[in-house]
């Protein structure tokens, strides 16, 4: 079932979602060589208890850590650990945050240090890809039509588009109907309308989409070992215009 948001709601999440914002482009800044992964998980803990909000992640379905940070051929689903960062890791931090009874989801993506050529096209592309996914996310478009255009931007660019994970609705729940996947063909699902709050994020690799999950469950990484990127936005869908939440 589809829940569409009051104009309450929607205030609630974009505060919660530049919230969100602050608290991952905090995680950026603080993110080095030498750090590790399960560190990075405590200051997203503490800061997100700052602002009186809860790691949404935690817990679900047993995950263990407060939010997904994945590592270069990891897409997704990254559990924090012993890991070291090092020079030249592609990291996406996921993140989802919860406050009366309402939810916003974001990741972003950065390298430590400079980025190579192909994680510099990678995190292009994925980017390019969620914004044109956000902007045809209005009223009398499909969520075919968000699927249509992520899918186009990727291939067009030599790049794949993982099939087993998928964005979704979003608000009072983590997880609300629709599912979003990355692919699909314009003009067919469900149509969008006023109201809707939408979790969109591509989740793409450079080389085949087949993902493997590890044994602990979670860890989803790409069978070939390739380079892969995430990047996800909260989103509101109004009458006339489609706001990202989870900005500054
Ligand atoms: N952020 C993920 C999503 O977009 C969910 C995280 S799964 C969890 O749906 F187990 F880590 F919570
Ligand atoms: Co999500």
């Amino acid at each position: 079932m589809i829940v569409l948001k009051t104009a309450e709601e929607i205030a609630k999440m974009r505060l919660l979602g530049q919230q969100l914002a602050r608290i991952l482009h905090t995680l950026k800044q603080q993110a080095k060589a030498g750090m590790t992964t399960a560190r990075l998980d405590e200051i997203a803990a503490s800061e997100t208890e700052l602002v009186g909000a809860k790691c949404a992640s935690h817990g679900y379905r047993g995950f263990p850590g407060h939010c997904c940070i994945s590592l270069n051929e990891t897409v997704i689903h990254g559990i924090p650990s012993g890991r070291e960062l090092e020079e030249g890791d592609l990291v996406s931090i996921d993140h989802v945050i919860e406050r009366d009874g309402l939810f916003v989801d974001s990741t972003i993506s950065f390298t430590i240090g400079l980025p190579s050529k192909a994680q510099t096209r990678i995190m292009e592309v994925c980017s390019r890809a969620l914004a044109e996914g956000i902007a045809i996310a209005r009223p009398g478009k499909t969520i075919g039509d968000i699927g249509n255009a992520v899918q186009s931007v990727v291939e067009s660019s030599g790049c794949s588009v993982i099939r087993e994970f998928v964005g979704h609705g979003i608000g009072r729940a983590m997880h609300e109907d629709p599912q979003i996947p990355n692919f699909g063909r314009s003009e067919t699902g469900v149509m969008i309308v006023p109201g809707m709050t939408l979790a969109i994020e591509p989740m793409i690799a450079e080389g085949s989409h087949h993902v493997r999950i590890a044994k602990d469950g979670w860890t989803a990484s790409m069978a070939d070992g390739k380079l892969s990127c995430h990047m996800e936005h909260t989103v509101a869908v109004l009458e006339n215009e489609t706001v990202v939440l989870t900005k500054i």
